[in-house]
């Protein structure tokens, strides 16, 4: 039987890379998941597979033994997997043997926290197979420290939003609190199909800002004048003012260089198509962007996109972070 356990990804709406350097960023969970299916073995085996990554192997005394796929890919997609597991295994002052099933609905490598979302929910789902009784707050810890293998000095807003769902305002310093946003947030997320790595474009930004701190200190200090901005227009429902707010957001991102062609052809393509804002989403360098359009032009956007060579789809906030589908 097992169990199963899911984790939304996430958005990013505004902030994305400023707050790694402690400026706020306004994320949202949204309505594709990640699932993971734990259940016990009768080895001290722990096996990993991903059906839609093609991968599975498992880890035992120390080695990892592939079965599917490439054994350099699949040993570094499932570190995080085996970490969380063995934190979990730490709680509980025992170990055991596992098999664990992944299959996510989340674009990986395109800045929609595909990761965290696996992790958040393998973690979820083994906690509750083994009655670890973990609290929400103990699966994004561990969640987040997995992400550390991954992707270097993570701001934690991906495990964060998987975890606890909705609407969240996140900062380095303070962690992340709920925003409520009763209305709804008309996305078109348009995947550039680019692969980029989280840390290289983390990287670059820190370059940058080390080589420029005159010209890039300012760019920063924009980018927190525009979350702050987001957060009201999004209390009073004002889409268009989102919009404008996500075009100059764009615009800083362009200027630290984590922007690239993929990303602007279909950041354009949006925009004529009468989006009310565009940018990309997560750490860029391809990846996903998302557009906010009126309901009645969300189609025209979704074309525009796809003519431009993205692969779009819509997408709604959802409210529920990581959950337990079945037990
Ligand atoms: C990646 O989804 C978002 C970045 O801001 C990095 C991070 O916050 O960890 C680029």
């Amino acid at each position: 039987m097992g169990v199963v356990a899911s984790a939304p990804a996430k958005v990013i709406l505004f902030g994305e890379h400023f707050v790694v350097y402690g400026e706020p960023a306004v994320v949202l969970a949204i309505d594709r998941r990640a699932y993971a299916k734990a259940e016990t073995r009768s080895d001290k085996r722990l096996h990993v597979r991903s059906a839609n990554l093609n991968l599975s192997g498992y880890f035992e005394n120390g080695y990892f033994k592939v079965e599917q796929g490439d054994a350099k890919e699949a040993v570094m997609k499932f570190e995080p997997v085996r970490f969380a597991v063995e934190k979990v295994f730490e709680k509980l002052g025992s170990r055991q043997g596992l098999d664990i099933e992944i299959n996510s609905m989340v674009p990986v490598a395109a800045g929609l926290g595909s990761s965290a979302a696996v992790v958040v929910a393998v973690t979820s789902a083994v906690s509750a197979l083994l009655d670890a009784k973990l609290s929400k707050e103990d699966v994004f810890r561990i969640a987040f420290q997995a992400e550390k293998i991954v992707h270097g000095t993570p701001s934690g807003i991906d495990p964060a939003t998987s975890t606890f769902g909705g609407a969240l305002i996140f900062q380095m310093d303070t962690g992340f609190k709920p925003l409520e946003v009763k209305m709804e947030i008309p996305l078109v997320i348009g995947d550039t199909g680019v692969g980029r790595s989280t840390r290289f474009q983390v990287e670059k930004v820190r370059d940058i800002k080390e080589r420029y701190p005159q010209v890039i200190d300012p760019v920063m200090h924009a980018a927190r004048e525009i979350v702050l901005r987001a957060i009201e227009a999004l209390k009073k429902n004002d889409l268009e003012t989102l919009g404008d707010l996500m075009n100059i957001n764009h615009a800083l991102l362009y200027a630290v260089g984590v922007s690239d062609e993929s990303l602007e052809w279909l950041v354009n393509a949006a925009r004529k198509a009468g989006a009310l804002g565009s940018k990309l989403t997560g750490a860029g360098g391809g990846g996903c962007m998302i557009a906010l359009a009126r309901n009645e032009k969300l189609e025209n956007v979704l074309e525009s996109i796809q003519r431009a060579g993205g692969r779009p789809f819509i997408a709604k906030k959802t409210d529920d972070g990581v959950r337990i589908e079945q037990s």
